[in-house]
């Protein structure tokens, strides 16, 4: 059976501040976790000649797959991470304070709340049809870099998990989630490669 490896990009700048949305570079630890990557993917698909990378569009997704060699990579829209519309850029803390009608009833309902002129978990589980459907067909490993929320429902979908813990799933940054599909159901590896 081929294995789908999933990983969160490496720790952003925003990440850092703490700021959501956006689209930015690597920090210094991000960076390291990007070549850290790159050599457990090269390892652990050597001889998987039909594999590929799939990221989001974003920067930080595609500056993580940067240093992989050897393996075609392609981008998808539809892994880009949940669109925070007028947060972007902001902090939860800031949301809070300015905002605090929006906070609350995302507190409330983060699954069915949809950030003004932004998405909802609902809307981003809805654009990953195409994706999951991709990489159902696939026959060789791949490896999708892409963003908490994303990856979230991804796993979701393929841990069987209800969609209501959907937004509530852990997904540390720097580690993988390896999962692979048999026939006596779906078998899950983790590997924390940074603290
Ligand atoms: O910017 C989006 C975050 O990665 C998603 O996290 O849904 O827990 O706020 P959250």
């Amino acid at each position: 059976p081929r294995p789908i490896l999933l990983t969160r990009h490496g720790e952003s700048k925003d990440n850092v501040r703490g700021r959501i949305g956006g689209d930015n570079p690597l920090s210094d630890t991000g960076e390291i976790y990007a070549k850290k990557l790159a050599n457990f993917v090269e390892k652990r698909l050597k001889s998987e000649r039909a594999a590929s990378i799939w990221t989001s569009t974003l920067e930080r997704a595609i500056l993580t797959a940067s240093p992989i060699v050897g393996f075609p990579k392609i981008q998808w829209r539809a892994l880009d991470e949940i669109y925070v519309g007028v947060c972007d850029g902001m902090t939860y803390e800031e949301i809070k304070k300015n905002m605090p009608e929006e906070y609350e009833s995302r507190m409330k309902d983060k699954l069915r709340y949809r950030y003004p002129r932004g998405e909802s978990y609902l809307d981003v589980i809805q654009r990953l049809e195409p994706v999951i459907i991709e990489l159902e067909r696939q026959r060789a490993p791949v490896v999708v870099i892409s963003h908490q929320a994303v990856l979230r429902a991804l796993y979701a979908y393929f841990a069987d998990r209800p969609l209501k813990e959907i937004p509530h799933i852990e997904m540390p940054l720097h580690t993988i989630i390896e999962i692979q599909m048999g026939v006596t159901g779906v078998q899950e590896k983790r590997y924390k490669l940074m603290d």
